[in-house]
């Protein structure tokens, strides 16, 4: 078998076990000055290399129980009987002796293995029972077994006869002894071991470069060791940002890189806002419950400048003086005070258009949105959009797709395609597709369009607006190879942790 270079820890073991039978790690530990920890390791490399052997011994060994450690300390109770006794001039009456014995449960006990052992014997003098002690006995094999034990466990193969009789007479007593099984790991070289160790050089190889080797030079005189750059090591899991949070943040940055700036509105808006401003008409369908969370109870005092409310009620009515037709029908203005969350960022824009009336800018928002869907693998009922618009005397559809081409390539997505879509709000509208590689298909990006003059006129605007926006969800799912967007935020530690910390 090749086995390359040897591990300095290995090298250490190996030489360490030349001639030797039968070592425990924690023994070759002691010996070595290396770790037990490090000896084991060593030990398991060596054995996969077919150079060290282990074997597992059972071992049974014997410590003192609660009632035991008390015994040691104190000593037996037969033996502080006695020695009450004595220290009374030998003998007391049962009656004095039950009131000075320490623990009056364990004096009948006493008493009786005292008797056994004839450490002492009872007369009858005058009233009562009497207890008398000739002398203070020997230490038995018993107390000295007991004292031993005080400082380590021992070992049952190790014991002399009379103590293994000693042990049992202590086990019948409750709580004096309990029994441990352990096992102990022995090592020993095998012949290919052996006949590598012979050829273990007298310099090992150096696995790290000090400053004082570098500055005696003596690196130069020895062995560096070989690393294997390809060993499997213990994967560490850095704090790192939220696949969404990250992706949000490169979004961002990518707007701002292409000379955007951020704008930021309410989550929580008027339908006026989210609806009417971009002369979606009252009883338009996506208005209804099932796609909106209207806020029950809720009213906008007052929506916006009292001239933008009536140019916008005119618009719906009839088209005011932008040369629409409007939808025809009276447009209700409590209705545009119903509160929702809003259901797309489209409602930031058009306030942020409203209350900054310019010749031009490039603005974006991010943000949470919120419809009411049924959750499935491609449905949240919250969730992110981007939302952009370019506006000024010159920009044209062209600039729009421009810029957005420019926007996916620097998200990694080259091959866009824009399509024909529609809005009520955006004329013409377009829709963007981008191919995504992996799943070789393509995906629908997002919506956009140049607002209609029924958007911008009500609100003081003359330079066309380009606007687009959409999830950001899916876009996260795309960089990561997710299929179910349930998957972003559910934080399933696995998945988050196999994220690659740079992309
Ligand atoms: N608001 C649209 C949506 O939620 C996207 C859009 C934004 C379309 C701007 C046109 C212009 O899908």
């Amino acid at each position: 078998m090749s086995t390359g270079p040897l591990h300095p820890l290995e090298n250490r073991l190996l030489r360490h076990l030349v001639g030797k039978e039968d070592q425990t790690p924690e023994l070759v530990a002691k010996s070595t000055k290396m770790k037990p920890d490090q000896v084991r390791r060593a030990a398991e490399w060596l054995k996969t290399k077919g150079f060290v052997e282990s074997k597992v011994r059972l071992l049974r060994e014997i410590q003192l129980g609660p009632e035991g450690v008390k015994a040691a300390r104190r000593g037996l109770p037969e033996r502080r009987l006695v020695r009450l006794v004595s220290d009374k001039g030998g003998s007391m009456s049962l009656g004095d002796l039950r009131k000075s014995f320490a623990s009056p449960t364990e004096l009948n006990p006493a008493l009786g293995y005292a008797r056994r052992r004839s450490w002492l014997q009872f007369s009858q003098i005058g009233t009562g029972p009497v207890v008398e002690v000739s002398n203070i006995p020997r230490p038995t094999t018993e107390e000295t077994l007991l004292e031993r034990m005080q400082s380590h466990s021992v070992e049952t193969e190790n014991l002399t006869k009379s103590e293994n009789r000693a042990l049992g007479e202590l086990s019948t007593r409750p709580g004096y002894i309990v029994e441990v099984e352990h096992k102990e790991v022995l090592l020993r070289l095998t012949p290919a071991g052996k006949s590598a160790s012979s050829k273990l050089g007298s310099t090992s190889e150096l696995d790290a470069i000090t400053p004082s080797l570098l500055a005696s030079k003596a690196w130069r005189k020895r062995p560096l060791r070989a690393i294997d750059v390809e060993a499997p090591a213990p994967a560490v899991h850095l704090g790192k940002k939220h696949p969404v949070q990250r992706f949000l943040d490169e979004v961002r940055e990518i707007f701002m890189s292409l000379g955007f700036e951020e704008i930021e509105g309410p989550t929580v808006q008027p339908c006026f806002w989210n609806f009417d401003a971009l002369f979606i008409p009252q009883d338009h369908p996506a208005r209804d419950m099932q796609d909106t969370f209207y806020l029950s109870g809720l009213q906008a005092s007052q929506v916006a400048d009292r001239r933008i409310v009536r140019e916008v009620a005119n618009v719906h009515h009839d088209g005011g003086n932008t040369g629409s037709m409007g939808w025809g029908y009276d447009w209700d203005e409590n209705g545009g005070r119903r509160i929702v969350l809003r259901t797309h960022t489209t409602a930031v824009t058009i306030r942020y258009l409203a209350e900054n009336v310019l010749e031009e800018g490039r603005v974006f928002s991010i943000g949470k949105v919120f419809r009411n869907e049924k959750v499935t693998y491609k449905n949240l009922v919250e969730f992110h959009q981007i939302e952009g618009i370019a506006f000024g005397p010159k920009v044209s559809l062209r600039d729009m797709m421009g810029l957005l081409s420019q926007f996916y390539s620097r998200l990694g997505l080259d091959k866009v395609k824009f399509w024909p879509s529609f809005f009520p709000y955006t004329e013409p509208s377009l829709q963007s597709m981008v191919y995504f590689e992996k799943m070789n298909k393509w995906v629908e990006l997002c919506g956009m369009g140049i607002f209609r003059p029924e958007v911008t006129l009500p609100l003081g605007i003359k330079n066309p607006v380009l606007a687009w926006g959409g999830g950001l969800e899916r876009l996260v799912m795309l960089r990561y190879g997710v299929d179910d967007i349930r998957q972003l935020y559910q934080n399933n530690l696995g998945w988050l942790r196999s994220l690659p910390v740079c992309l």
